[in-house]
């Protein structure tokens, strides 16, 4: 039988197999992740009315790849400087509560961890993910880290997980670097194709 060691270790290699193939991806062509595709269940979201109407702060290069600079505003209180690595770098509205940034437009239900499940029919609902991570989720996002060229950005303030943590809300393009990655992919999820859960959740 596999022990738990040898499997993480097989894990891990596969991983870092990974991270070599995708670093030497991103030298031949940067700009271009894998295609997003559309999940394969509606997921339980709402788009509330004021979503459908207004302008998209996600679209921040306009046509001729200037940066539309009216819209970081939205959410930060300045215009950060583009070459800012992490969240502690910039001044974000909200700062004691960075995800009513995204909750002011969107309105979620607790998510991810109730996929392909019928709530009705097993009672369980999502657990709550906007918490401050145990150590054992803390050691995979490290893992996570140093295999796949991304951010995982938690709150300065209390170190729990953020609406921002898995969606980059940030155009493609926009950013260099980690930053960049899993922007504009599928739901904006800093995944670009790979499994999110399996950043943090390895098994
Ligand atoms: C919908 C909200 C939103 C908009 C609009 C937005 N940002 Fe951000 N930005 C964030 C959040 C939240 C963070 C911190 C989390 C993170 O790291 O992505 C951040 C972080 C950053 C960072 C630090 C690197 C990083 O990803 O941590 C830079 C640089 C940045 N933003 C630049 C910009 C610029 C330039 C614009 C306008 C063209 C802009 N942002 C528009 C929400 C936004
Ligand atoms: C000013 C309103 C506004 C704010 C603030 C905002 N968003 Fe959005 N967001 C939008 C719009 C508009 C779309 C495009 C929706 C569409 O195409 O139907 C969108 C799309 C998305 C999507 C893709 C899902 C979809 O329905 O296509 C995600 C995920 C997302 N936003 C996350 C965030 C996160 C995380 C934040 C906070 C950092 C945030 N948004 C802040 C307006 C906003
Ligand atoms: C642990 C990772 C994680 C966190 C934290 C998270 N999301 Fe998501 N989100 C996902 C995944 C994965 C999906 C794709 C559908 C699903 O699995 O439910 C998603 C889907 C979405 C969508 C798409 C809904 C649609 O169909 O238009 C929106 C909007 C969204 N999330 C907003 C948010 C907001 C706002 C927060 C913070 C309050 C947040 N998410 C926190 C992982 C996350
Ligand atoms: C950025 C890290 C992160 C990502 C990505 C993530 N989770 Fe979690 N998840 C957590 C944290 C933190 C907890 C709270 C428990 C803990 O800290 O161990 C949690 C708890 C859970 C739980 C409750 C049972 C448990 O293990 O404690 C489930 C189920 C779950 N997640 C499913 C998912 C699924 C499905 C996905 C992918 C769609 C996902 N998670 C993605 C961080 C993450």
């Amino acid at each position: 039988m596999p022990t738990k060691t040898s499997i993480i270790t097989a894990l891990i290699i596969a991983g870092m197999a990974l991270a070599s193939t995708v670093a030497h991806g991103a030298e031949t062509k940067a700009a271009e992740p894998p295609k997003a595709v559309a999940p394969a269940v509606p997921p339980p979201y709402e788009r509330s009315e004021a979503l459908l109407s207004i302008i998209n702060p996600h679209n921040q290069i306009g046509d001729t790849g200037e940066v539309l600079l009216g819209t970081c505003v939205v959410c930060h209180k300045d215009t950060p400087d583009v070459k800012a690595k992490s969240i502690k770098e910039v001044n974000l509205y909200y700062p004691d509560n960075p995800d009513q940034l995204c909750r002011n437009c969107h309105t979620v239900k607790k998510h991810p961890g109730s996929e392909g499940i019928s709530v009705t029919m097993s009672g369980y609902t999502a657990p709550d993910h906007l918490v401050v991570p145990s150590k054992t989720v803390i050691y995979n996002m490290k893992l996570s880290l140093k295999e796949i060229p991304m951010i995982l950005p938690l709150d300065p303030k209390s170190g729990r997980l953020l609406c921002v943590t898995c969606h980059n809300p940030h155009e493609r393009g926009l950013l260099s670097g980690r930053p960049d990655w899993g922007a504009d992919y599928s739901m904006r999820i800093r995944s670009a194709g790979l499994d999110i859960c399996q950043y943090c959740h390895r098994k």
